[in-house]
């Protein structure tokens, strides 16, 4: 059997300070989709990392009095906690300050320079420090301010290098013509389109003269690589990722936030050309964690600290919070309130609950052991919409609709509380109708068993509670026997004392 490579990178995080929920959103969601091709049997590779580099933090350096490298030495490591306390499943974290990374980008800069496209020039015009991006004329607010993040824009005037991007605008676009889901969702493929490749793109400034912390330009003393010119190289430039971009069988996603989708849908591609390696299969542009004020970021001040919030609430709630209230493609709304009722409702009031009330029947109608199944025709539509629910996730799930394939578990879950008080199980054992009553019991447990395991790549530790509890071997299940009624025939399941989730006081 032909094993299947499937590479997802996430963004490479600004280490100027800690990092915020938004962040931890777009590392959630990656691994959430690493855990699901993993059980689809594809080899996963997941990479992600720092972008050490830049304006930005050189200044923020400046300001704490330590040195560029000793700061983001120190927050690296609080984000290497953070994946860690999150359950981020094993990755790779490239470092733009690694000589891995330094070596390798001056020989890419030389050979673009001797190739004839990258050439000396001189660059005058905005630049904003926070985006680390050159702004225009036109799309600058006010003259003076930046049209991505609303900061002040500095003015710079100095030589410069420039990589011709405009050598390849028309392959580009073919290239979004003969691939229409390349950068999903379809809007962003529209703004982009709309705002930036209407007509012919300007080359891009590449260097910068008036700082110091970076990759310094081959042969020229006092200049830096432009820090996102490297920083997209991280792709490939790691072991796993030049593997990756070799292989033209190589299944490769982008996950981006949409603030940054100029830089990968434009000059990514563009410099891959150059390159003369392959594109990625798709740059997946997911929304922003928005709260009242406006979207989350540490220069509006109203962050919150993802480490401070595990210090209180399971990893798991906040996995399953940002799933299920921020709609995979759009904004959505974070606040402590929205996270702590969402306990309640989900985890509690739902699950758990669902849990307890099905390992609990279990007891005291059968002594604790599994029913065998005996194909029952009145439970025929319970059985289609198990079927209807494992098809429907993974058809979502295969086109990147997160938030909608964890609703068809959720909706599931419904139903599955619905079908208890539609068939009475308590009732049925009053009326000695042991025969049905048994059939009832195993097509509950195995709904249970369905849901634990679509749930495994959303929350792992709470379905592997659950497997504890009935007894399922996360070894052992897989797409092939979750649908399987007689997986888990005459299996003596544990009696849960405790909820899974309990309410918080
Ligand atoms: N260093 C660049 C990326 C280089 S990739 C070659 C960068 N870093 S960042 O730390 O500023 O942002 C990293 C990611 O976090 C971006 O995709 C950005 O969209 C995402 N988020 C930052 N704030 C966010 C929210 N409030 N909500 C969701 N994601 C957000 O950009």
């Amino acid at each position: 059997m032909v094993v299947k490579t499937f590479f997802i990178t996430t963004p490479i995080f600004y280490p100027n300070d800690r990092l915020h929920l938004g962040h931890a959103y777009a590392m959630i969601m990656a691994d959430i989709i690493v855990r699901y091709k993993s059980s689809q049997g594809y080899q996963v590779y997941f990479q992600t990392g720092s972008d050490d580099h830049g304006e930005k933090i050189e200044k923020k350096a400046l300001s704490l009095n330590s040195s560029p490298q000793e700061l983001v030495d120190k927050n690296v490591s609080l984000f290497q906690q953070l994946w860690k306390e999150l359950g981020i499943l094993e990755h790779v974290f490239y470092r733009t300050s690694s000589p891995n990374h330094h070596f390798k980008i001056k020989n890419i800069f030389t050979k673009l320079l001797e190739q004839g496209d990258i050439y000396l020039s001189e660059y005058q015009g905005k630049y904003c420090i926070t985006c680390e991006d050159y702004v225009s004329k036109s799309k600058a607010i006010n003259h003076n301010f930046c049209p991505t993040c609303q900061a002040e824009l500095r003015t710079i005037n100095e030589p410069a290098y420039f990589l011709r991007v405009s050598k390849y605008y028309s392959q580009l676009i073919e290239h979004y013509r003969k691939n229409p889901d390349f950068l999903l969702p379809n809007n962003a493929r529209k703004e982009l389109f709309s705002n930036f490749l209407k007509e012919e793109i300007p080359n891009l400034c590449i260097t910068r003269s008036d700082i110091n912390w970076g990759i310094p330009v081959p042969g020229q003393q006092k200049m830096v690589i432009y820090v996102w010119f490297e920083a997209l190289l991280n792709y490939i430039n790691s072991a796993e990722g030049e593997n990756k971009f070799n292989d033209s069988k190589a299944e490769i996603v982008h996950l981006i936030g949409k603030e940054i989708v100029r830089f990968h849908a434009i000059y990514w591609p563009i410099i891959l050309f150059f390159l003369n390696k392959r594109l990625p299969n798709k740059i997946l542009v997911h929304g922003w964690l928005i709260t009242p004020t406006g979207k989350m970021s540490k220069s509006k001040g109203n962050v919150f600290d993802p480490l401070g919030l595990l210090k209180k609430y399971p990893a798991d709630l906040i996995r399953t919070y940002l799933i299920a209230k921020i709609n995979f493609f759009q904004d959505g709304v974070f606040s402590e309130d929205l996270l702590s009722n969402f306990y309640q409702d989900f985890l509690v009031n739902n699950l758990s609950n669902l849990v307890s009330r099905i390992s609990k029947m279990v007891h005291l109608y059968n002594g604790g052991i599994i029913p065998e199944f005996n194909s029952d025709k009145s439970l025929e539509n319970y059985h289609h919409e198990c079927l209807y629910l494992v098809k429907e996730f993974q058809v979502k799930m295969d086109k990147y609709k997160l938030t909608d394939a964890f609703c068809q578990i959720k909706n599931f879950l419904d139903s599955s509380n619905k079908m208890i008080s539609d068939l009475v199980p308590w009732k049925l054992f009053q009326e000695k109708k042991y025969i049905f009553l048994n059939q009832v019991l195993n097509h509950l447990v195995n709904r249970i068993k369905i849901i634990s395991f679509l749930l495994n790549s959303i929350i792992p530790n709470t379905s592997k509670e659950i497997y504890k509890v009935f007894n399922i071997n996360s070894d052992e299940i897989n797409w092939d026997n979750c649908l399987n009624f007689s997986f888990l025939s005459k299996v003596k399941i544990k009696k849960v004392e405790k909820h899974l989730y309990e309410p918080r006081k």
